[in-house]
């Protein structure tokens, strides 16, 4: 199969009014990717090497976006909507290319599992002219139904053109072909426009296929690989197939998650065996953990990195370019953004550390702030290896905590503490003996001549 060259063509002109959005239908996300990225994905595991794009409404926005997860995909501009074997021809210049498979899949069926388009393309690879992924559902309204005779698929018939006999047909179309590519704009150019709907529809070339004796067939897959969303009750429902996926993948390769319908992966979430996940658990994109660590309930994490036998959370919440190394913890309350958080260091409750670097062993009290923000720029804060900030701290960047350094609770540091010293950053206390009791005796006598 990898000496066959194969171009995938993925459809995405479609306005998708129902999503009521100005983000472009195929832009919304799934797993934090929008969802064409997850059908480029696909394709790209299939061992599809060239892509092209066929977009419409929204162009500029499409073609910034696609900058992000397919810079190698070639876009196609669909000026008028006229029907799906119209939208393929769009990208005609890359199918002329000459390509041994040419896959044609919609931005909107964000599920499809590769192993379904590397089964259709063995189907070319083994004569194929044209493979139909269908799938059988007991409710086919809208879909277009497979036709058979004698064990072949002599046709596809959309829903508005069929007859009441043939709207009884369970097998449907799911959108997915694969077309050999020395056959593919023969086919196309055939396509005409007298149907219901008066569209070129991609589906006519299984009938004009198999007039030529060119070989036609059906390959089947399940349901979600070829469901397609148009609103966002829909996107809802791919997303949460998407992740019961991933949370069994992750539970397989050796992860606890203790209540897996309450985790939520991204689409690159990489975390490694013996991690043990509790409820309630949100990772956003860019999170990697090693093995042995321990991410507890209520935490959002986003951009981090997480190396093995570290501690987060209960209620952490990690943003972009938190480093934790190995076992450092971040507990419960604390805000950690662009900051390395060194070997064994703790950072336990209730504390913000951004742009910052705590060093190995430092232990971080209650109630730090690391105040890294003048309103216009950033500032970086240097904890030292082993130093010690007592609670309820202000750390006030630019700013450096040295080696073994001691910083006592409640203080304001604003100027840096060197190695092994101590710095106290806050009014020196007085005490009064009696001094209490006597303020005590006045306010409830003043009181007292107020009632009276
Ligand atoms: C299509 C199939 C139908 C199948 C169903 C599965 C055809 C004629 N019909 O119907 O057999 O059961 O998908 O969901 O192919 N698009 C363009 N330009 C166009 C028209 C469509 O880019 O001019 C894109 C859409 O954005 C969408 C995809 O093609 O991603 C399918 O179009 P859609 O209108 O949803 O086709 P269906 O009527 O659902
Ligand atoms: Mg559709």
């Amino acid at each position: 199969m990898s000496q066959r060259t194969c171009l995938s063509v993925i459809l995405a002109a479609g306005e998708g009014t129902r999503m009521k959005s100005a983000v472009a239908k195929v832009l919304h996300p799934i797993a934090g990717l929008p969802m064409v990225a997850h059908v480029i994905k696909a394709a790209e595991a299939a061992g599809s090497g060239d892509l092209a794009l066929v977009i419409g409404h929204g162009a500029d926005e499409m073609r910034k976006a696609t900058q992000k997860f397919a810079l190698k995909a070639e876009l196609f501009v669909q000026d008028k909507r006229l029907g799906t074997a119209h939208a393929v021809l769009a990208a005609r210049d890359a199918i002329s290319k000459g390509y041994d498979d040419i896959l044609v899949m919609f931005g909107d069926t964000p599920l499809i599992d590769p192993e379904v388009l590397v089964a259709a393309r063995l189907k070319l690879a083994e004569g194929a002219a044209v493979v139909v992924v269908g799938f059988r559902t007991s409710n086919p309204s809208g879909y277009g139904r497979l036709i058979e005779k004698g064990g072949k698929l002599i046709a596809i018939r959309e829903e508005k053109d069929c007859t009441d006999e043939e709207k009884k047909i369970t097998f449907c179309n799911g959108g997915l072909m694969a077309i050999a590519g020395k056959h593919a704009l023969q086919l196309l150019d055939q396509v005409g426009n007298n149907n219901a709907k008066g569209e070129y529809y991609l589906t006519d070339i299984v009938e004009i296929a198999g007039g030529q004796g060119l070989d036609v067939v059906a390959a089947e897959a399940g349901f979600e690989n070829v469901l397609g969303i148009n609103n966002r009750a829909e996107l809802a429902e791919a997303e949460g197939i998407w992740q019961t996926r991933r949370r069994r993948e992750a539970m397989l390769s050796g992860v606890t998650l203790i209540a897996p319908e309450t985790v939520f992966f991204s689409y690159d979430t990489e975390i490694g065996a013996d991690t043990i996940v509790e409820p309630n658990v949100w990772f956003g994109p860019g999170v990697t953990i090693a093995t042995g660590a321990k991410i507890h309930a209520f935490s959002h994490i986003e951009g981090a990195t997480i190396a093995s036998n570290c501690d987060v959370g209960p209620y952490a919440r990690l943003r972009p370019g938190s480093d934790l190394r190995q076992k450092a913890k971040v507990g419960n309350f604390c805000e950690v953004k662009q900051a390395v958080i060194e070997e064994g260091a703790k950072v336990n409750h209730l504390t913000y550390i951004g742009d910052a670097r705590v060093g190995a062993g430092a232990n971080i009290g209650a109630g730090t702030i690391t105040c890294n923000y003048d309103g216009y720029s950033k500032f970086f804060t240097d904890i030292g290896e082993g130093a010690f900030v007592g609670s309820n701290s202000s750390l006030v960047a630019p700013v450096t905590i040295g080696k073994g350094g001691y910083v006592a609770s409640g203080s304001v540091i604003t100027e840096s503490v060197p190695d092994d010293g101590l710095a106290f950053g806050r009014a020196r206390q007085r005490t009064l003996p009696g001094k209490g009791k006597e303020l005590r005796e006045r306010f409830a006598s003043a009181a007292a001549r107020k009632k009276g």
